[in-house]
């Protein structure tokens, strides 16, 4: 089936981007988008602004910028707000974090950065017990906090006049919660509310807020969030897309190109142990046990997708996968990931393959918050509402609809985001068969 070419609303007035939560990912996503609108430096790592589409066959030579084939909204539409537990301001935070060099990239927009503060936070510490943020909404009572976010949502669209808004949950991971009865039904999830029951963790109420008031909602970490049959059918209900889980920026990101590999060439896995060292706040959040198993659990779903062992048990059937993450200071956010990968080939010979990416946190993360706020918000003027399975690409642990598998393997996931776009202009599907060059049939 088909699905017919949905009408696209233009993307007119102002676009804003609400982050919950104003650490190290937000600071620096909004000083890049600062600089983009300046031309300071590149927004490079984002496809919105500098990947280009093939359109049609390969000898036509269409390859529009993907931001010229869609209508996006413009980066100087992009208005930025925030909530979080500090005070800070988008400057203070950015220096905090300490992933941008100052001179070079806060002093000339520190006035913009200055502009946005942040709003008191829904927060409550028995969901990341290493903070403990001052600047909160002084109530944990979940009720008020749903309510004070919907309040925060319209103040900031009235105060910024802002015509959409996306939210985007670049706060720190929460513990470990598994889906159960209380996310089941919009019903069973107000009551649990009313009851202040632990299932219902802040960022619930958060998406929970957004999906009310008509806002896309993208999640960036782990969190289960906006990942429940309640919140679900809730957004489909409201027009409203959502997307989620775990920004994928690093290892998983080198593991959902390494794996597919190994998964193509029908070479056999016996073990990959995945260990990182990083030092800043989100690596201090998840030194905590119960924050760290809700970030374990998101790497570890990966390879298990991706390589199908009860289709191959001989190739993949006895795999041992563990995944650490250590919090070293010193580092802070330039994280180093080492994998060791024991593979096997023909007749079972064993070989090695070793990875040592020193990577930087937030520089890899920002330009997937940015495509994903410009993604959703064309969703949302594009009439698709619910889980956006085409933004996959962007997330560790992509949300998909109940009883499919989620989709890894980074270069599937990119061609579903394009040919997304593709059938939203009407433009046909990539299909790579390109057998009219070779049977002479040009029709
Ligand atoms: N940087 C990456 O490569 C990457 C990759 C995948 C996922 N993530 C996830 O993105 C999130 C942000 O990462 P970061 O490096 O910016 O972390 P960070 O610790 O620098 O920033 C998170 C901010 O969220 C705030 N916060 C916590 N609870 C909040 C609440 N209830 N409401 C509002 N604010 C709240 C904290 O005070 C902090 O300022 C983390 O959950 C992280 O696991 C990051």
């Amino acid at each position: 089936m088909v699905m017919p070419q949905p009408q696209i609303a233009p993307a007119e007035g102002k676009l804003g981007v609400l982050t919950v939560g104003l650490g190290a990912v937000a600071s620096t996503l909004i000083a890049g988008v600062e600089l983009a609108k300046r031309g300071q430096a590149a927004p490079i790592g984002s496809l919105t602004q500098m990947d280009t589409i093939r359109l049609g066959k390969r000898t036509d030579g269409r390859s529009p910028m993907i931001k010229d084939f869609v209508p996006l909204a413009n980066l100087n539409d992009v208005v930025f707000g925030a909530w979080d537990p500090f005070p800070d301001d988008a400057y203070v935070a950015a220096q905090r974090a300490g992933v941008l060099e100052s001179g070079k990239h806060l002093e000339g927009i520190a006035e913009a950065l200055r502009d946005v503060r942040p709003m008191p936070a829904a927060f409550d510490r028995s969901y990341v017990k290493r903070l403990d943020g001052v600047h909160t909404m002084a109530t944990i009572d979940k009720r008020s906090m749903l309510n004070a976010i919907r309040e925060d949502i319209n103040t900031f669209r009235d105060e910024k006049q802002v015509e959409r808004v996306v939210m985007l949950w670049a706060a720190s991971t929460e513990i470990f919660i598994e889906p159960g009865p209380a996310h089941q039904t919009i019903e069973a999830f107000n009551a649990a509310i009313d009851a202040n029951d632990p299932m219902i963790a802040p960022s619930m109420l958060y998406a929970y807020a957004a999906i009310l008031e008509g806002v896309p909602f993208a999640n960036g970490a782990p969190n289960l969030t906006v990942d429940v049959p309640a919140l679900r059918d809730l957004s489909v209900e409201h027009g409203v897309p959502i997307s989620g889980k775990d920004f994928k920026t690093g290892q998983t990101l080198i593991k959902t190109v390494l794996g597919p590999m190994l998964r193509a060439r029908m070479l056999g896995l016996s073990g990959w142990y995945s260990t990182n060292i990083l030092g800043n706040r989100d690596g201090e959040v998840l030194d905590d046990p119960d924050n760290f198993k809700t970030k374990e659990e998101s790497k570890l779903g990966v390879l298990e997708h991706i390589l199908d062992a009860e289709a191959f048990p001989d190739l993949y059937g006895d795999v041992y996968h563990k995944v650490r993450i250590n919090y070293y200071p010193p580092r802070g956010d330039n994280k180093e990931g080492w994998d060791n990968i024991d593979l096997f080939g023909w007749l079972g010979y064993p070989m090695q393959l070793k990875v040592d990416f020193l990577c930087r946190d937030s520089i890899l993360a920002a330009p997937l918050a940015l495509d994903l706020i410009l993604f959703s918000d064309l969703a949302q003027r594009a009439g698709m509402s619910g889980i956006q399975e085409w933004l996959s690409f962007y997330y560790k642990a992509p949300m998909v609809a109940p009883g499919l598998h989620p989709e890894h393997d980074l270069f599937v996931q990119l061609e579903k985001l394009k040919n997304t776009l593709r059938w939203m202009m009407g433009e046909d599907q990539i299909t790579h068969l390109g057998r009219e060059y070779y049977d002479g049939d040009e029709a």
